[in-house]
């Protein structure tokens, strides 16, 4: 079976990213939307790229509004600047929000409408030119054909897609993500490694993805460079930019792979109660990997023998088990939060579990696990999340 494998048109990585793609960015138009949040304002980050258009004579306007999650009205207010700035290409630099954001941006002001009409269909129109500047290691929005916004009059997180949404330049200069707060790096890092791993677990996953994939997990394992010592040691720049690397390395593979339950799963915790959606993966991890191991217990093992974990003489579904086991160790030394310690309200969790569950099987991912998921499995696992608490 033939398999396209998509990719940003051109990838930047490496110490001195941004001054390297200064040609490159040249090249996109006169005057550039910069979409960002105000902790990238305050950090200097947006300095640093304003001071290089500056540089080759390119004009900007900022729009730092993406304090939260993207939502609709946010997309609204960005297409109507960037239409009355005379804007003509787009550059994010932030997290996934603004990553998002800008491509959600783009598709309004190039096609029209409301975001909110654009769920289900596949934008394929093109689009002004966008360049993208992460600084988590984190979503892989730079290397993606989605964007996930939140649309606030039903309450539901949207995936939109379509190839038109893969950005002209990701620049990936690991300086960016070096202040990133420890529980801003273990949750970002944790999405990564999912994305990851739900690409390789995926019913849609080939040679190309699981190369992706299986990189990604070293990286975020690796025990002097990995997701431990970003969370630990911040200032380790080595670390940070092999996570910056894993980061889009698990994006290329979920892009042209699937994410399954794990994020089927997520995005609706995500809408309704706010947890930033690293975190709500993370909730979910152990528990979703453990329902759906026995789909391919195989690739978990093989995974657990990538991160140096299986034993000789262990059985496929022993080294399964170890993988799962270092996956849960590894977000236990990351203190991630179960839903009570977020703050969660246990009855009002259990009420909407109908609702979350509906949500997610209509996103499509759970259907993309090896062991495709019911809607009373996915029931029972968001139950099992208070379990003890
Ligand atoms: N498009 C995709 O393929 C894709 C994939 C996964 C997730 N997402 C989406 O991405 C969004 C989440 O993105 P995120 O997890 O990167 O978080 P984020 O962009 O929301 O950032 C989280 C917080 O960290 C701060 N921050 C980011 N980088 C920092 C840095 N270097 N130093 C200090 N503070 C920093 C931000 O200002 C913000 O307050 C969600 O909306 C999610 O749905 C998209
Ligand atoms: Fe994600």
């Amino acid at each position: 079976m033939a398999n396209l494998f998509l990719t940003p048109q051109k990838i930047v990585t490496g110490e001195e990213a941004l001054s390297f793609s200064k040609d490159i960015i040249k090249t996109f138009g006169n005057k550039a939307l910069i979409v960002t949040d105000d902790i990238m304002v305050k950090l200097g980050n947006v300095k640093r790229l304003t001071d290089s258009l500056n540089e080759i004579g390119i004009s900007y306007v900022v729009y730092s509004d993406i304090n939260s999650e993207p939502c609709d009205y946010m997309i609204e207010k960005g297409a109507e600047l960037y239409n009355t700035s005379d804007c003509d290409f787009l550059i994010a630099i932030g997290g996934g929000s603004p990553m998002d954001a800008m491509k959600a941006v783009a598709v309004v002001t190039a096609i029209g409408g409301n975001i909110n009409d654009y769920m289900g269909k596949i934008i394929t129109t093109e689009l002004p030119p966008m360049c993208a500047i992460p600084t988590t290691a984190g979503t892989g929005s730079e290397a993606t054909q989605f964007t996930i916004i939140n649309n606030t009059t039903e309450n539901i997180k949207m995936l939109l897609k379509g190839p038109s949404l893969m950005v002209n330049l990701a620049v990936i200069d690991p300086i960016f993500t070096i202040t990133a707060p420890a529980a801003v790096t273990a949750a970002t890092g944790l999405d990564a490694l999912c994305h990851a791993v739900e690409a390789y677990t995926s019913v849609k996953s080939f040679s190309m993805s699981d190369t992706m994939a299986v990189s990604a997990i070293k990286r975020i394992f690796d025990s002097k460079l990995g997701l431990y010592e970003c969370y630990s040691n911040g200032k380790n720049t080595e670390a940070r930019a092999n996570m910056a690397t894993a980061a889009i390395e698990a994006g290329m593979a979920f892009n042209n792979s699937s994410v399954t339950i794990i994020h089927g799963m997520s995005r609706p915790i995500g809408a309704l109660y706010h947890v930033p959606h690293g975190l709500s993966n993370a909730m979910l991890l152990d528990k979703c990997l453990r329902f759906a191991v026995s789909g391919c217990p195989e690739k978990f093992c093989q995974l657990a023998k990538e991160i140096g974990v299986y034993k000789e003489g262990m059985s496929i579904e022993e080294g399964a088990d170890r993988f799962i086991e270092s996956v849960s160790l590894l977000c236990k030394k990351l203190e991630i939060q179960t839903p009570a310690e977020f703050g969660i309200d246990k009855d009002d969790f259990i009420s909407k579990t109908v609702k979350m569950a509906t949500d997610a099987i209509s996103s499509g991912s759970p259907a993309n696990t090896r062991r495709n998921p019911s809607k009373e499995d996915i029931i029972e696992i968001y139950k099992a999340l208070f379990e003890n608490n």
